[in-house]
């Protein structure tokens, strides 16, 4: 059908440009785009334009002093082992405080890892301690912005190591920068502290295990000396990371246009989510559902932490075929529109049977 489409004639200005480089003269000149060029006939990069690139970038300034070392990980879980591992082989203390309740793994990951689950809150100096970076799972609640500043004061006073676990960023508020306030927080005082980041939910990247541990140090020297000993926890247990959804995750990290469209996208992710906690909320106080169900839209991130009991859940899954974690927290991004009504009922069911 195009079989009889002509040749277009060049532009007659961007046109000069194409003859130009057709040219196989070494005396050639291009006077002809109206673009500036430096002395040496190349395109000028201004300064300015660079230090706005850079900050695109590198978002930090720990990161331009290179006190930060960073290794791509299999996703968040992969970040949080590796981490734990190299603190097992090298930090002086092996005892790690988590969150309770927190993510089923995380026990397991550092346990098997070499290090101890702190039990008594007597021996906390020097100790390190696990913190969800937003959007606590399974709660759904976050400490305030004022909290985060007094646990920030509370550990360094007492020389904890904070161990920052962000897989739901821009699911808590919908907002990238704002998500990762309490990791900044504690980046800005100069201290140390280690980050697994993991791009599975926020990208939607589950299957490619996109992520990144990231050890901020005290100086450019030790971040040198730190990345050299996690190439050795590395090497041994996956060699090296895949390659391809990492690629694609720099890709949209480096490029200020698909950041910023990454960023409505993920949003939307967020708003459909709050849509689900209002229409479930809805649903229940339509249904009379006994019980205060305010948390459904109080909680934020990917979860609702119900209240349901295990044999509550059992029941749903049983007369409802509905599916969740044994502590009934519920992934708010499984459910739509469609299914809510059949959750309320189910609900419903399960606490008036
Ligand atoms: C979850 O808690 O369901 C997610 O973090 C997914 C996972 O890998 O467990």
């Amino acid at each position: 059908v195009f079989a009889s489409v002509v040749q277009a004639p060049e532009d007659p200005i961007l046109g000069v440009t194409v003859a130009y480089n057709k040219d196989q003269s070494p005396v050639k000149l291009n006077l002809g785009v109206g673009a500036y060029r430096t002395e040496e006939g190349k395109p000028l990069v201004l300064n300015v334009v660079r230090k706005a690139e850079q900050m695109l970038v590198n978002d930090h300034p720990a990161i331009q002093e290179n006190r930060v070392t960073t290794v791509q990980c299999l996703s968040g879980t992969g970040s949080l082992r590796v981490g734990a591992e190299f603190l097992a082989r090298h930090y002086h203390e092996k005892s790690i405080y988590i969150p309770q309740p927190t993510w089923g793994n995380h026990p397991k990951v550092f346990t098997l890892a070499g290090l101890a689950l702190g039990r008594s809150w007597e021996r906390t100096i020097r100790a390190i301690v696990l913190l969800h970076a937003c959007a606590h799972n399974p709660t759904g609640v976050d400490p305030t912005s004022d909290q985060w500043e007094q646990i920030r004061q509370l550990m360094r006073s007492k020389g904890l190591l904070p161990f920052f676990d962000s897989a739901y960023q821009g699911f808590a508020s919908g907002n990238l920068d704002a998500d990762a306030g309490s990791i900044r927080l504690f980046v800005a005082d100069g201290g140390e502290c280690l980050a697994a980041q993991s791009y599975a939910k926020n990208m939607g990247l589950y299957g490619e295990r996109v992520g990144a541990l990231s050890i901020v140090c005290k100086t450019a020297d030790t971040a040198t000396r730190v990345e050299s000993q996690l190439k050795l926890v590395i090497r041994p247990m996956y060699s090296n990371p895949p390659i391809h959804g990492a690629s694609i995750v720099a890709t949209i990290l480096k490029d200020g246009d698909m950041y910023t469209e990454w960023s409505v996208e993920l949003k939307a992710m967020a708003d459909r989510i709050i849509s689900m906690r209002q229409q479930l909320y809805d649903a229940l106080c339509a249904r009379g559902t006994p019980g205060d169900w305010s948390h459904i839209i109080k909680q934020i991130g990917m979860f609702t932490f119900t209240g349901l009991n295990t044999n509550q859940v059992a029941f749903m899954t049983k007369e409802y075929h509905i599916y969740m974690t044994s502590d009934g927290r519920i992934s708010m991004a499984g459910l739509s529109s469609r299914t809510v009504p059949h959750l309320a009922d189910a609900i419903h069911a399960a606490v008036t049977v």
